[in-house]
Protein backbone atom coordinates (compact mmCIF):
# COMPACT_ATOMS: atom_id res chain seq x y z
CA UNK A 1 0.00 0.00 0.00
CA UNK A 2 0.94 3.55 -0.57
CA UNK A 3 -0.30 4.84 2.72
CA UNK A 4 -0.44 2.71 6.49
CA UNK A 5 -2.68 4.79 7.94
CA UNK A 6 -6.34 7.23 6.71
CA UNK A 7 -6.88 10.37 7.53
CA UNK A 8 -9.50 10.18 9.91
CA UNK A 9 -7.65 7.70 12.59
CA UNK A 10 -5.12 9.43 14.36
CA UNK A 11 -5.67 10.52 17.48
CA UNK A 12 -3.28 11.80 20.60
CA UNK A 13 -2.92 8.37 21.07
CA UNK A 14 -1.06 8.07 18.47
CA UNK A 15 1.54 10.55 19.34
CA UNK A 16 5.72 9.68 18.06
CA UNK A 17 3.80 7.12 15.47
CA UNK A 18 6.00 7.52 12.10
CA UNK A 19 2.86 7.40 9.61
CA UNK A 20 2.66 7.34 5.84
CA UNK A 21 -0.79 9.30 4.71
CA UNK A 22 -2.00 9.88 0.69
CA UNK A 23 -5.22 11.55 0.01
CA UNK A 24 -5.84 14.80 -1.49
CA UNK A 25 -5.23 18.83 -0.96
CA UNK A 26 -8.54 19.96 0.49
CA UNK A 27 -6.95 23.12 1.05
CA UNK A 28 -3.38 24.67 1.92
CA UNK A 29 -2.62 27.84 3.79
CA UNK A 30 0.60 29.43 4.12
CA UNK A 31 1.51 31.01 7.57
CA UNK A 32 5.00 32.44 8.37
CA UNK A 33 7.30 30.42 6.36
CA UNK A 34 5.41 27.09 7.32
CA UNK A 35 2.60 25.27 5.05
CA UNK A 36 -0.37 23.35 6.34
CA UNK A 37 -1.96 21.08 4.12
CA UNK A 38 -5.77 19.42 4.84
CA UNK A 39 -4.61 16.01 3.58
CA UNK A 40 -8.31 14.20 2.65
CA UNK A 41 -9.02 10.62 1.84
CA UNK A 42 -12.08 8.43 2.27
CA UNK A 43 -11.34 8.29 6.14
CA UNK A 44 -11.45 11.71 7.26
CA UNK A 45 -8.82 14.92 7.22
CA UNK A 46 -5.85 15.34 8.66
CA UNK A 47 -3.61 18.40 8.99
CA UNK A 48 0.12 18.13 7.79
CA UNK A 49 2.42 20.64 8.64
CA UNK A 50 5.11 21.46 6.28
CA UNK A 51 8.77 23.25 7.94
CA UNK A 52 11.62 23.45 6.12
CA UNK A 53 13.69 23.14 9.47
CA UNK A 54 12.30 19.69 9.37
CA UNK A 55 12.55 19.12 5.77
CA UNK A 56 13.18 21.17 3.19
CA UNK A 57 12.25 18.96 0.19
CA UNK A 58 8.92 18.40 1.45
CA UNK A 59 8.41 22.05 2.21
CA UNK A 60 9.58 23.06 -1.52
CA UNK A 61 7.30 20.28 -2.69
CA UNK A 62 4.39 21.60 -0.55
CA UNK A 63 4.92 25.45 -1.72
CA UNK A 64 3.81 23.76 -5.05
CA UNK A 65 0.36 22.56 -4.06
CA UNK A 66 -2.87 22.78 -5.30
CA UNK A 67 -6.10 22.06 -3.83
CA UNK A 68 -7.30 18.30 -5.16
CA UNK A 69 -3.70 17.21 -5.58
CA UNK A 70 -2.68 14.08 -4.98
CA UNK A 71 -0.07 13.36 -2.52
CA UNK A 72 1.59 10.99 -0.31
CA UNK A 73 3.26 12.51 2.87
CA UNK A 74 5.55 10.36 5.69
CA UNK A 75 6.09 12.02 8.83
CA UNK A 76 5.67 11.77 12.46
CA UNK A 77 2.42 12.30 14.13
CA UNK A 78 2.56 15.28 17.17
CA UNK A 79 0.38 16.41 19.46
CA UNK A 80 -1.03 20.25 18.05
CA UNK A 81 0.56 23.02 20.12
CA UNK A 82 -2.04 23.88 22.63
CA UNK A 83 -5.08 26.05 21.24
CA UNK A 84 -4.76 25.38 18.05
CA UNK A 85 -7.14 21.89 18.62
CA UNK A 86 -9.69 21.17 16.08
CA UNK A 87 -12.64 19.40 17.87
CA UNK A 88 -14.86 19.67 14.94
CA UNK A 89 -12.07 16.84 13.19
CA UNK A 90 -11.49 13.31 14.64
CA UNK A 91 -7.89 14.38 14.22
CA UNK A 92 -8.47 17.37 15.75
CA UNK A 93 -5.72 16.88 18.22
CA UNK A 94 -2.82 16.31 15.89
CA UNK A 95 -0.90 16.85 12.83
CA UNK A 96 0.93 15.23 11.01
CA UNK A 97 5.19 17.20 10.39
CA UNK A 98 6.24 16.34 6.84
CA UNK A 99 9.36 14.45 6.37
CA UNK A 100 8.49 13.73 2.77
CA UNK A 101 5.82 14.39 0.04
CA UNK A 102 5.15 13.33 -3.24
CA UNK A 103 3.04 14.72 -5.91
CA UNK A 104 1.53 11.45 -7.29
CA UNK A 105 -1.27 13.75 -9.77
CA UNK A 106 -1.78 17.10 -9.69
CA UNK A 107 -5.48 18.46 -10.43
CA UNK A 108 -7.26 21.03 -12.92
CA UNK A 109 -8.95 23.61 -10.42
CA UNK A 110 -12.34 21.56 -9.92
CA UNK A 111 -15.70 24.07 -10.89
CA UNK A 112 -16.85 24.09 -7.70
CA UNK A 113 -15.67 24.01 -3.97
CA UNK A 114 -14.95 20.27 -2.87
CA UNK A 115 -13.79 21.62 0.54
CA UNK A 116 -16.93 24.22 0.95
CA UNK A 117 -20.63 22.41 1.18
CA UNK A 118 -22.59 25.48 -0.89
CA UNK A 119 -24.89 24.94 -3.71
CA UNK A 120 -23.79 23.89 -6.84
CA UNK A 121 -25.56 24.02 -10.01
CA UNK A 122 -27.55 20.84 -10.93
CA UNK A 123 -26.23 20.46 -14.45
CA UNK A 124 -22.52 21.18 -12.90
CA UNK A 125 -22.70 18.76 -9.93
CA UNK A 126 -24.22 16.03 -12.31
CA UNK A 127 -21.47 16.59 -15.00
CA UNK A 128 -18.77 15.85 -12.68
CA UNK A 129 -20.03 13.61 -10.37
CA UNK A 130 -16.54 12.29 -9.46
CA UNK A 131 -15.55 16.02 -7.98
CA UNK A 132 -19.18 16.09 -6.56
CA UNK A 133 -18.53 13.09 -4.28
CA UNK A 134 -15.47 13.83 -3.34
CA UNK A 135 -17.57 16.04 -0.39
CA UNK A 136 -17.33 14.49 2.71
CA UNK A 137 -20.93 14.89 2.82
CA UNK A 138 -21.61 12.66 -0.60
CA UNK A 139 -18.69 10.32 0.80
CA UNK A 140 -20.38 10.30 3.90
CA UNK A 141 -23.76 9.62 2.39
CA UNK A 142 -22.22 6.73 0.13
CA UNK A 143 -20.95 5.09 3.56
CA UNK A 144 -23.98 5.12 4.89
CA UNK A 145 -25.69 3.31 2.20
CA UNK A 146 -23.14 0.99 2.34
CA UNK A 147 -23.71 0.42 5.45
CA UNK A 148 -27.64 0.13 5.65
CA UNK A 149 -27.85 -2.18 2.77
CA UNK A 150 -25.00 -4.95 4.44
CA UNK A 151 -27.21 -4.24 7.60
CA UNK A 152 -30.13 -5.61 5.62
CA UNK A 153 -28.28 -8.70 4.25
CA UNK A 154 -26.93 -9.52 6.99
CA UNK A 155 -30.27 -9.06 8.75
CA UNK A 156 -32.46 -11.25 6.52
CA UNK A 157 -29.85 -13.60 6.44
CA UNK A 158 -29.77 -14.51 10.08
CA UNK A 159 -33.52 -14.60 9.77
CA UNK A 160 -33.08 -17.61 6.99
CA UNK A 161 -33.33 -15.76 3.99
CA UNK A 162 -31.52 -16.18 0.83
CA UNK A 163 -30.56 -13.50 -1.75
CA UNK A 164 -31.22 -14.92 -5.37
CA UNK A 165 -30.86 -11.89 -8.60
CA UNK A 166 -33.49 -12.11 -10.43
CA UNK A 167 -32.92 -11.03 -14.26
CA UNK A 168 -32.71 -7.83 -15.76
CA UNK A 169 -34.12 -8.31 -18.99
CA UNK A 170 -37.44 -9.50 -18.77
CA UNK A 171 -41.02 -9.60 -20.32
CA UNK A 172 -43.08 -6.21 -19.55
CA UNK A 173 -44.34 -6.80 -15.33
CA UNK A 174 -47.32 -3.84 -15.22
CA UNK A 175 -46.99 -2.11 -11.99
CA UNK A 176 -47.75 1.16 -12.84
CA UNK A 177 -45.67 3.17 -14.80
CA UNK A 178 -43.97 2.48 -18.27
CA UNK A 179 -41.39 0.44 -18.74
CA UNK A 180 -37.89 0.53 -20.50
CA UNK A 181 -37.62 -1.40 -23.56
CA UNK A 182 -34.22 -2.98 -24.86
CA UNK A 183 -34.74 -4.35 -28.46
CA UNK A 184 -33.14 -8.17 -29.26
CA UNK A 185 -30.81 -8.63 -31.49
CA UNK A 186 -31.08 -12.13 -31.97
CA UNK A 187 -35.05 -11.80 -32.42
CA UNK A 188 -35.83 -8.93 -34.69
CA UNK A 189 -38.39 -7.02 -33.98
CA UNK A 190 -39.01 -8.21 -30.36
CA UNK A 191 -38.38 -5.99 -26.95
CA UNK A 192 -37.21 -7.07 -23.36
CA UNK A 193 -37.97 -4.73 -20.65
CA UNK A 194 -36.32 -3.55 -18.21
CA UNK A 195 -38.45 -4.67 -14.49
CA UNK A 196 -40.36 -1.62 -12.95
CA UNK A 197 -39.72 -4.53 -10.00
CA UNK A 198 -39.06 -8.07 -9.47
CA UNK A 199 -42.90 -8.80 -8.48
CA UNK A 200 -43.68 -11.57 -10.78
CA UNK A 201 -40.22 -13.70 -10.33
CA UNK A 202 -40.34 -13.19 -6.35
CA UNK A 203 -43.80 -14.82 -6.51
CA UNK A 204 -42.29 -17.53 -9.10
CA UNK A 205 -39.48 -17.92 -6.47
CA UNK A 206 -42.43 -18.61 -4.20
CA UNK A 207 -43.67 -21.38 -6.33
CA UNK A 208 -40.35 -22.83 -6.62
CA UNK A 209 -39.94 -23.38 -3.10
CA UNK A 210 -37.27 -20.78 -1.69
CA UNK A 211 -39.52 -19.29 1.43
CA UNK A 212 -37.55 -16.50 2.29
CA UNK A 213 -36.23 -14.75 -0.38
CA UNK A 214 -34.41 -11.04 -0.49
CA UNK A 215 -32.62 -9.02 -3.33
CA UNK A 216 -31.30 -5.36 -3.37
CA UNK A 217 -33.05 -5.39 -6.61
CA UNK A 218 -32.59 -2.52 -9.14
CA UNK A 219 -35.86 -1.46 -10.47
CA UNK A 220 -36.80 0.52 -14.08
CA UNK A 221 -39.59 3.05 -14.86
CA UNK A 222 -40.49 5.30 -16.88
CA UNK A 223 -42.31 8.16 -15.27
CA UNK A 224 -42.31 11.75 -13.87
CA UNK A 225 -39.43 12.27 -11.83
CA UNK A 226 -39.49 14.10 -8.14
CA UNK A 227 -37.16 14.44 -5.76
CA UNK A 228 -37.84 11.32 -4.49
CA UNK A 229 -38.02 9.42 -7.68
CA UNK A 230 -35.47 8.13 -10.33
CA UNK A 231 -35.96 6.11 -13.70
CA UNK A 232 -33.66 3.57 -11.84
CA UNK A 233 -34.04 2.84 -8.25
CA UNK A 234 -33.16 0.14 -5.96
CA UNK A 235 -35.43 -1.81 -3.56
CA UNK A 236 -34.79 -3.94 -0.34
CA UNK A 237 -37.15 -6.83 -2.43
CA UNK A 238 -38.67 -9.15 0.00
CA UNK A 239 -40.77 -12.44 0.13
CA UNK A 240 -41.80 -15.42 2.16
CA UNK A 241 -44.15 -17.98 1.85
CA UNK A 242 -46.45 -19.31 4.83
CA UNK A 243 -47.08 -15.69 6.41
CA UNK A 244 -50.09 -13.15 7.17
CA UNK A 245 -49.59 -9.53 7.41
CA UNK A 246 -48.31 -9.52 10.63
CA UNK A 247 -45.22 -11.49 10.29
CA UNK A 248 -44.42 -9.17 7.33
CA UNK A 249 -44.91 -6.47 9.34
CA UNK A 250 -43.28 -7.49 12.48
CA UNK A 251 -40.06 -8.46 10.42
CA UNK A 252 -40.08 -4.46 8.73
CA UNK A 253 -40.38 -3.40 12.24
CA UNK A 254 -37.59 -5.69 13.83
CA UNK A 255 -35.34 -4.89 10.36
CA UNK A 256 -36.05 -0.91 10.58
CA UNK A 257 -35.09 -0.37 14.50
CA UNK A 258 -32.42 -2.36 14.36
CA UNK A 259 -31.27 -0.65 10.85
CA UNK A 260 -31.20 2.38 13.09
CA UNK A 261 -30.18 1.52 16.17
CA UNK A 262 -26.83 -0.05 14.75
CA UNK A 263 -26.24 2.90 11.85
CA UNK A 264 -27.62 5.58 12.57
CA UNK A 265 -28.43 5.63 16.77
CA UNK A 266 -28.44 8.67 16.87
CA UNK A 267 -31.46 9.29 15.31
CA UNK A 268 -34.95 8.43 17.22
CA UNK A 269 -38.06 6.64 16.56
CA UNK A 270 -41.69 5.60 17.95
CA UNK A 271 -41.89 2.46 18.79
CA UNK A 272 -44.05 0.26 18.36
CA UNK A 273 -44.74 1.78 14.85
CA UNK A 274 -47.85 3.71 15.03
CA UNK A 275 -50.68 1.81 12.88
CA UNK A 276 -53.40 4.20 10.79
CA UNK A 277 -55.95 2.42 8.55
CA UNK A 278 -55.96 3.84 4.81
CA UNK A 279 -58.80 6.06 5.44
CA UNK A 280 -58.08 7.45 8.78
CA UNK A 281 -54.97 8.64 6.90
CA UNK A 282 -57.00 10.11 4.32
CA UNK A 283 -59.66 12.00 6.66
CA UNK A 284 -56.55 13.18 9.47
CA UNK A 285 -53.62 14.06 6.93
CA UNK A 286 -55.50 13.86 3.22
CA UNK A 287 -52.82 11.95 2.13
CA UNK A 288 -51.85 7.90 2.29
CA UNK A 289 -48.28 9.15 3.73
CA UNK A 290 -48.30 11.62 6.07
CA UNK A 291 -46.03 13.00 7.75
CA UNK A 292 -46.55 12.28 11.20
CA UNK A 293 -44.00 14.17 13.00
CA UNK A 294 -46.40 16.99 13.26
CA UNK A 295 -50.27 17.49 13.85
CA UNK A 296 -51.91 19.69 11.77
CA UNK A 297 -54.77 17.45 11.78
CA UNK A 298 -57.13 18.09 8.71
CA UNK A 299 -61.36 18.74 10.32
CA UNK A 300 -63.79 18.42 8.62
CA UNK A 301 -66.66 21.06 8.44
CA UNK A 302 -68.75 19.87 5.84
CA UNK A 303 -72.01 19.39 8.01
CA UNK A 304 -71.51 22.36 9.66
CA UNK A 305 -70.64 24.58 5.84
CA UNK A 306 -73.94 22.39 4.08
CA UNK A 307 -76.21 24.94 6.88
CA UNK A 308 -74.08 28.51 6.68
CA UNK A 309 -75.15 31.38 4.05
CA UNK A 310 -71.80 31.33 2.69
CA UNK A 311 -72.38 30.15 -0.68
CA UNK A 312 -69.68 28.43 -2.21
CA UNK A 313 -69.63 25.95 1.42
CA UNK A 314 -73.38 25.07 0.40
CA UNK A 315 -72.79 24.32 -2.91
CA UNK A 316 -69.44 22.16 -2.76
CA UNK A 317 -71.47 19.97 -0.01
CA UNK A 318 -74.84 19.84 -1.75
CA UNK A 319 -72.29 18.78 -5.11
CA UNK A 320 -70.43 16.37 -2.84
CA UNK A 321 -67.56 17.92 -2.29
CA UNK A 322 -66.21 18.63 1.09
CA UNK A 323 -65.20 21.35 3.30
CA UNK A 324 -62.24 20.67 5.18
CA UNK A 325 -59.24 22.77 6.98
CA UNK A 326 -56.21 23.06 9.26
CA UNK A 327 -55.54 25.34 12.36
CA UNK A 328 -52.31 26.77 12.55
CA UNK A 329 -51.41 27.61 16.22
CA UNK A 330 -50.51 31.52 16.81
CA UNK A 331 -50.83 32.58 13.44
CA UNK A 332 -53.53 34.99 13.31
CA UNK A 333 -50.76 37.50 12.38
CA UNK A 334 -50.00 36.43 8.99
CA UNK A 335 -50.10 39.36 6.43
CA UNK A 336 -50.86 39.59 3.26
CA UNK A 337 -48.05 38.56 2.20
CA UNK A 338 -48.15 35.23 4.20
CA UNK A 339 -51.62 34.30 3.11
CA UNK A 340 -50.85 35.09 -0.42
CA UNK A 341 -47.59 32.42 -0.90
CA UNK A 342 -50.29 30.03 1.08
CA UNK A 343 -53.38 30.81 -1.74
CA UNK A 344 -50.36 30.01 -4.26
CA UNK A 345 -49.75 26.74 -2.88
CA UNK A 346 -53.18 25.81 -2.42
CA UNK A 347 -54.02 27.26 -6.49
CA UNK A 348 -51.09 24.61 -7.43
CA UNK A 349 -52.57 22.07 -5.85
CA UNK A 350 -55.92 22.70 -7.79
CA UNK A 351 -57.70 24.34 -4.95
CA UNK A 352 -59.67 27.50 -6.40
CA UNK A 353 -58.94 29.29 -3.00
CA UNK A 354 -58.25 29.81 0.36
CA UNK A 355 -60.45 30.40 3.12
CA UNK A 356 -58.43 31.91 5.62
CA UNK A 357 -60.59 32.52 9.60
CA UNK A 358 -57.93 34.99 11.60
CA UNK A 359 -58.91 34.97 15.49
CA UNK A 360 -57.29 38.25 16.72
CA UNK A 361 -59.10 38.34 20.11
CA UNK A 362 -60.63 36.80 22.41
CA UNK A 363 -64.16 36.79 20.96
CA UNK A 364 -66.24 35.81 17.86
CA UNK A 365 -67.47 39.08 17.25
CA UNK A 366 -66.89 40.36 13.51
CA UNK A 367 -63.76 43.09 14.96
CA UNK A 368 -62.09 40.15 16.07
CA UNK A 369 -62.63 37.13 13.49
CA UNK A 370 -60.99 38.61 10.40
CA UNK A 371 -62.08 36.11 7.51
CA UNK A 372 -64.18 36.70 4.24
CA UNK A 373 -67.18 34.57 5.59
CA UNK A 374 -67.53 35.96 8.74
CA UNK A 375 -70.36 38.14 7.72
CA UNK A 376 -72.26 35.16 6.72
CA UNK A 377 -72.63 33.20 9.86
CA UNK A 378 -73.81 33.38 12.56
CA UNK A 379 -71.83 33.45 16.16
CA UNK A 380 -73.29 30.01 16.72
CA UNK A 381 -71.68 28.69 12.98
CA UNK A 382 -68.43 30.68 13.74
CA UNK A 383 -68.60 29.09 17.23
CA UNK A 384 -68.94 25.30 15.96
CA UNK A 385 -66.60 25.79 13.10
CA UNK A 386 -63.89 27.15 15.72
CA UNK A 387 -64.65 24.42 18.05
CA UNK A 388 -63.76 21.80 15.10
CA UNK A 389 -60.75 23.07 14.91
CA UNK A 390 -60.14 23.65 18.65
CA UNK A 391 -59.19 26.79 17.50
CA UNK A 392 -57.97 29.42 20.01
CA UNK A 393 -56.80 33.21 20.19
CA UNK A 394 -53.91 33.76 18.24
CA UNK A 395 -55.01 30.94 15.91
CA UNK A 396 -55.19 30.84 12.48
CA UNK A 397 -58.11 28.14 9.92
CA UNK A 398 -57.39 27.38 6.80
CA UNK A 399 -60.11 26.31 5.23
CA UNK A 400 -60.38 24.64 1.25
CA UNK A 401 -63.87 23.94 -0.14
CA UNK A 402 -63.37 21.57 -3.41
CA UNK A 403 -63.84 17.97 -4.53
CA UNK A 404 -62.85 15.28 -1.95
CA UNK A 405 -59.50 14.96 -4.31
CA UNK A 406 -58.71 18.31 -4.06
CA UNK A 407 -59.34 19.43 -0.70
CA UNK A 408 -57.11 16.46 0.43
CA UNK A 409 -54.41 17.65 -1.84
CA UNK A 410 -53.81 20.84 -0.92
CA UNK A 411 -54.37 20.50 2.43
CA UNK A 412 -51.95 17.64 2.41
CA UNK A 413 -49.52 20.03 0.57
CA UNK A 414 -50.17 22.91 3.10
CA UNK A 415 -49.30 21.11 5.69
CA UNK A 416 -46.09 19.72 4.04
CA UNK A 417 -45.43 23.27 2.90
CA UNK A 418 -45.87 24.96 6.70
CA UNK A 419 -44.26 22.38 9.04
CA UNK A 420 -40.83 23.31 8.09
CA UNK A 421 -42.07 27.07 8.34
CA UNK A 422 -43.62 26.39 12.03
CA UNK A 423 -40.46 24.70 13.51
CA UNK A 424 -42.89 21.61 13.85
CA UNK A 425 -40.65 19.32 12.35
CA UNK A 426 -38.23 17.42 14.64
CA UNK A 427 -35.35 16.46 11.67
CA UNK A 428 -34.13 13.86 14.16
CA UNK A 429 -36.55 11.26 14.20
CA UNK A 430 -37.49 8.65 12.05
CA UNK A 431 -41.18 8.52 12.51
CA UNK A 432 -42.28 5.28 10.95
CA UNK A 433 -45.57 4.27 10.29
CA UNK A 434 -47.63 1.23 8.89
CA UNK A 435 -50.77 2.09 6.71
CA UNK A 436 -53.14 -0.50 6.46
CA UNK A 437 -56.76 -1.81 5.21
CA UNK A 438 -56.21 -0.28 1.40
CA UNK A 439 -59.04 -0.88 -0.79
CA UNK A 440 -58.54 -3.49 -3.19
CA UNK A 441 -59.08 -1.53 -6.28
CA UNK A 442 -59.95 2.04 -7.14
CA UNK A 443 -62.05 3.81 -9.72
CA UNK A 444 -60.56 5.14 -12.88
CA UNK A 445 -63.32 7.61 -13.91
CA UNK A 446 -61.75 9.02 -16.47
CA UNK A 447 -60.87 5.24 -18.14
CA UNK A 448 -63.91 3.98 -16.80
CA UNK A 449 -62.48 1.24 -15.75
CA UNK A 450 -61.09 -0.52 -11.99
CA UNK A 451 -57.49 -0.02 -11.67
CA UNK A 452 -55.61 -1.76 -7.91
CA UNK A 453 -55.13 -0.04 -5.57
CA UNK A 454 -51.37 -1.23 -5.56
CA UNK A 455 -50.85 -3.85 -7.90
CA UNK A 456 -52.79 -7.23 -9.31
CA UNK A 457 -51.30 -9.74 -7.55
CA UNK A 458 -52.14 -8.31 -3.53
CA UNK A 459 -54.93 -10.35 -2.44
CA UNK A 460 -58.58 -9.41 -1.32
CA UNK A 461 -59.40 -9.64 2.37
CA UNK A 462 -60.98 -12.92 2.84
CA UNK A 463 -64.24 -11.95 4.34
CA UNK A 464 -64.84 -9.18 1.65
CA UNK A 465 -64.41 -11.75 -1.38
CA UNK A 466 -68.46 -12.04 -1.68
CA UNK A 467 -68.31 -8.47 -2.67
CA UNK A 468 -65.89 -8.73 -5.53
CA UNK A 469 -68.95 -8.97 -7.94
CA UNK A 470 -71.46 -6.86 -6.50
CA UNK A 471 -69.61 -3.96 -4.75
CA UNK A 472 -65.79 -4.19 -6.18
CA UNK A 473 -65.10 -0.20 -4.50
CA UNK A 474 -65.79 -1.91 -1.03
CA UNK A 475 -63.20 -4.47 -1.39
CA UNK A 476 -60.60 -4.40 1.01
CA UNK A 477 -57.03 -5.25 0.01
CA UNK A 478 -54.53 -7.17 2.11
CA UNK A 479 -52.06 -4.25 1.28
CA UNK A 480 -49.53 -2.70 3.25
CA UNK A 481 -47.30 0.58 3.57
CA UNK A 482 -44.52 1.36 5.44
CA UNK A 483 -44.31 5.17 5.15
CA UNK A 484 -42.02 7.36 7.12
CA UNK A 485 -41.39 11.28 7.60
CA UNK A 486 -44.01 12.17 4.81
CA UNK A 487 -42.48 9.55 2.40
CA UNK A 488 -43.80 6.15 1.38
CA UNK A 489 -41.00 4.11 2.30
CA UNK A 490 -42.61 0.66 0.97
CA UNK A 491 -45.22 -1.33 -0.13
CA UNK A 492 -46.15 -4.86 0.23
CA UNK A 493 -49.23 -6.97 0.48
CA UNK A 494 -50.51 -10.91 0.90
CA UNK A 495 -50.48 -12.02 -2.30
CA UNK A 496 -53.01 -13.82 -4.62
CA UNK A 497 -51.93 -17.88 -4.66
CA UNK A 498 -55.06 -19.59 -6.36
CA UNK A 499 -55.21 -19.55 -9.75
CA UNK A 500 -58.96 -19.00 -10.27
CA UNK A 501 -58.71 -16.29 -7.86
CA UNK A 502 -55.63 -14.14 -10.05
CA UNK A 503 -58.14 -14.77 -12.80
CA UNK A 504 -61.10 -13.04 -11.70
CA UNK A 505 -59.52 -10.55 -10.47
CA UNK A 506 -57.85 -9.47 -13.74
CA UNK A 507 -61.21 -10.18 -14.98
CA UNK A 508 -62.29 -7.47 -12.71
CA UNK A 509 -59.67 -5.16 -14.40
CA UNK A 510 -61.23 -5.38 -17.65
CA UNK A 511 -58.13 -7.96 -18.86
CA UNK A 512 -59.43 -10.40 -21.65
CA UNK A 513 -58.70 -13.80 -21.33
CA UNK A 514 -56.37 -13.50 -24.66
CA UNK A 515 -54.54 -10.50 -22.77
CA UNK A 516 -54.58 -12.35 -19.23
CA UNK A 517 -52.79 -15.03 -21.13
CA UNK A 518 -50.17 -13.18 -23.19
CA UNK A 519 -49.29 -10.62 -19.74
CA UNK A 520 -49.84 -13.30 -17.01
CA UNK A 521 -49.38 -16.73 -18.66
CA UNK A 522 -46.53 -18.13 -16.82
CA UNK A 523 -47.93 -16.79 -13.12
CA UNK A 524 -50.96 -17.92 -13.79
CA UNK A 525 -49.75 -21.63 -14.93
CA UNK A 526 -47.45 -21.77 -12.09
CA UNK A 527 -49.96 -21.10 -9.63
CA UNK A 528 -51.60 -24.16 -11.07
CA UNK A 529 -48.66 -25.92 -9.48
CA UNK A 530 -48.87 -25.85 -5.60
CA UNK A 531 -48.16 -22.34 -5.14
CA UNK A 532 -47.88 -21.14 -1.08
CA UNK A 533 -49.27 -18.81 0.35
CA UNK A 534 -46.68 -16.01 0.24
CA UNK A 535 -46.47 -12.15 0.69
CA UNK A 536 -43.51 -9.59 1.00
CA UNK A 537 -42.61 -6.21 0.44
CA UNK A 538 -40.30 -3.74 -1.20
CA UNK A 539 -38.69 -1.05 0.85
CA UNK A 540 -37.04 1.76 -1.45
CA UNK A 541 -33.62 1.95 -0.42
CA UNK A 542 -32.70 5.18 -2.03
CA UNK A 543 -36.09 7.37 -0.14
CA UNK A 544 -34.93 5.57 3.47
CA UNK A 545 -30.95 6.25 2.80
CA UNK A 546 -32.16 9.79 2.13
CA UNK A 547 -34.08 9.96 5.03
CA UNK A 548 -31.58 8.60 7.55
CA UNK A 549 -28.99 10.80 5.80
CA UNK A 550 -31.02 13.54 6.48
CA UNK A 551 -30.86 14.97 2.73
CA UNK A 552 -33.44 16.44 0.57
CA UNK A 553 -33.80 14.60 -2.47
CA UNK A 554 -32.68 10.87 -3.27
CA UNK A 555 -29.96 12.08 -5.97
CA UNK A 556 -28.02 13.17 -2.41
CA UNK A 557 -27.84 9.36 -1.83
CA UNK A 558 -27.41 7.85 -5.33
CA UNK A 559 -23.82 8.02 -6.50
CA UNK A 560 -24.30 8.60 -10.43
CA UNK A 561 -28.44 9.91 -10.54
CA UNK A 562 -30.39 10.92 -13.52
CA UNK A 563 -31.64 14.78 -13.74
CA UNK A 564 -35.07 15.63 -13.97
CA UNK A 565 -35.48 14.98 -17.37
CA UNK A 566 -34.05 11.05 -16.96
CA UNK A 567 -30.72 12.03 -18.43
CA UNK A 568 -27.71 11.08 -16.93
CA UNK A 569 -25.23 14.30 -17.74
CA UNK A 570 -22.36 13.10 -17.17
CA UNK A 571 -22.11 10.33 -20.07
CA UNK A 572 -24.80 12.15 -21.79
CA UNK A 573 -27.20 9.09 -22.13
CA UNK A 574 -29.79 8.95 -23.86
CA UNK A 575 -27.69 9.67 -26.72
CA UNK A 576 -28.01 8.85 -30.61
CA UNK A 577 -26.36 5.61 -31.46
CA UNK A 578 -25.08 4.54 -35.15
CA UNK A 579 -26.72 3.70 -38.25
CA UNK A 580 -25.30 0.18 -37.77
CA UNK A 581 -26.03 -0.17 -34.56
CA UNK A 582 -29.84 0.19 -35.71
CA UNK A 583 -29.58 -1.65 -38.48
CA UNK A 584 -28.25 -4.47 -36.64
CA UNK A 585 -31.41 -3.99 -34.96
CA UNK A 586 -33.54 -3.94 -37.09
CA UNK A 587 -34.81 -0.70 -36.44
CA UNK A 588 -35.41 2.63 -37.72
CA UNK A 589 -36.22 5.73 -36.45
CA UNK A 590 -39.42 7.26 -37.13
CA UNK A 591 -38.85 11.06 -37.18
CA UNK A 592 -35.44 12.65 -38.28
CA UNK A 593 -33.87 12.66 -34.95
CA UNK A 594 -31.04 10.37 -35.82
CA UNK A 595 -28.22 13.60 -36.59
CA UNK A 596 -25.77 10.63 -38.43
CA UNK A 597 -22.87 11.65 -35.80
P1 LIG B 1 -43.96 -0.19 -5.21
O1 LIG B 1 -44.22 0.10 -6.62
O2 LIG B 1 -44.86 0.46 -4.21
O3 LIG B 1 -44.07 -1.75 -4.92
O4 LIG B 1 -42.45 0.17 -4.87
C1 LIG B 1 -41.91 -0.10 -3.58
C2 LIG B 1 -41.06 1.06 -3.13
O5 LIG B 1 -40.07 1.40 -4.11
C3 LIG B 1 -39.79 2.78 -4.03
N1 LIG B 1 -39.98 3.40 -5.37
C4 LIG B 1 -39.13 4.32 -5.89
N2 LIG B 1 -38.02 4.88 -5.42
C5 LIG B 1 -37.37 5.76 -6.22
N3 LIG B 1 -37.77 6.09 -7.47
C6 LIG B 1 -38.90 5.55 -7.99
N4 LIG B 1 -39.27 5.87 -9.23
C7 LIG B 1 -39.64 4.62 -7.20
N5 LIG B 1 -40.77 3.90 -7.37
C8 LIG B 1 -40.96 3.17 -6.26
C9 LIG B 1 -40.73 3.39 -3.02
C10 LIG B 1 -41.83 2.36 -2.97
O6 LIG B 1 -42.52 2.37 -1.75
N6 LIG B 1 -43.33 -5.04 -6.26
C11 LIG B 1 -43.95 -4.12 -5.33
C12 LIG B 1 -43.60 -4.43 -3.90
C13 LIG B 1 -44.30 -5.64 -3.34
O7 LIG B 1 -45.53 -5.73 -3.46
O8 LIG B 1 -43.61 -6.48 -2.72
C14 LIG B 1 -43.45 -2.72 -5.66
O9 LIG B 1 -42.53 -2.50 -6.43
O10 LIG B 1 -40.06 3.49 -1.79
Amino acid sequence: MLKNCNCGELTGRRVGEKVTLAGWVHRRRDHGGMVFVDLRDRGGITQVVFNPRTSREAYEVATSLRNEFVVQVGGEVVLRPDGTENSKLSTGEIEVVAAEAVVFNESLTPPFYINEDVEVEESLYLKNRYLYLRRPRMKDNLILRHRITKFMGDFLDAQGFIQVETPLLIKSTPEGARDYLVPSRINPGKFYALPQSPQQLKQLLMVAGVEKYFQIARCFRDEDLRADRQPEFTQLDLEMSFVEEEDILNLMEELLTSLVKAVKPEMEMITPFPRLRYQEAMDRYGTDKPDLRFGLELKDISDIASEVEFGIFRSVVAEGGKVKGICLPGCAHFNHHRIAELTEVAKNSGAKGLVTIALTGESLSLSEVKSVIAKYLTVAEMESIVSRFGARSGDLVLIVADQASIVNRTLDELRRHLAPQLGLVDDNLLNFAFVLDFPLLQRNDEENRWEPMHHPFTAPREEDVPLLDSAPGEVGGRHFDVICNGCELGSGSIRIHICQFQEKIFNLLGYSGEEMAERFGTLLEALRYGAPPHGGIAIGIDRLVMLMARAETIREVIAFPKNQNAVDVMFDAPSHVSQSQLDELNLRLKHEVFDGS
